[in-house]
């Protein structure tokens, strides 16, 4: 039987340099690392979530120069010079990030698995400017899947955030409707 050909040469990595959360870092990383598996596996930010590891789900949304992206989806070795934002970098040390504390309000979240993302993804959101109303910010936040069907206290949370935002739906303060999707 043939055997596997042994070698003790070591993968090669590449010299990264960026900022997360604030804090600079030099790293060495392998080419395949991806940005998702250098914050949980190698930094200890296990904040972000690796819900599918496939770009499907959103658990692993982070902002990269203020841009949310799934960071299942993007290498580290991509990331040079970039500033990097996990859920763990959203406060400012002494207080909540406003969403964070309108999460909390509007009790957005049941298992919390997905909320992270969802943290994360919102702040892209308002960053990017174009989401002004609640079917706006469903549609734009349709990435980020919540399995606990916590989407309308998500939305309530987000609009009450968005600068500018308005609410057109009536029933938005009626009852909790438990596993809608967004649209
Ligand atoms: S873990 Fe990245 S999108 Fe699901
Ligand atoms: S709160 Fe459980 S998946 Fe969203």
């Amino acid at each position: 039987m043939p055997q596997p050909i042994a070698s003790s040469e070591a993968p090669p990595r590449y010299p990264v340099s960026l900022r997360i959360n604030g804090q600079s870092y030099t790293l060495e990383i392998e080419a395949w690392v991806s940005l998702l598996d250098l914050l949980r596996d190698r930094l200890d930010l296990t904040g972000s979530k690796k819900g599918c590891d496939h770009g499907q789900c959103g658990a692993c949304t982070v902002l990269v120069d203020g841009v949310r992206i799934n960071s299942c989806l993007t290498l580290a070795v991509m990331q040079e010079g970039k500033d990097i934002t996990t859920v763990e970098g959203l406060a400012d040390g002494e207080s909540l990030h406003p969403l964070q504390q309108a999460f909390i309000e509007r009790d957005a979240f049941q298992c919390g698995y997905c909320t992270p993302g969802q943290l994360c993804s919102a702040v892209g959101l308002i960053n990017e400017g174009e989401a002004r109303t609640r079917d706006e910010v469903r549609e734009l936040m349709s990435g980020n899947i919540c399995r606990c069907g916590a989407y309308p206290q998500i939305t309530d949370a987000v609009l009450d955030v968005l600068p500018d935002g308005s609410d057109e739906d009536p029933a938005r303060d009626g009852p909790v409707v438990v596993g809608t999707v967004p649209a």
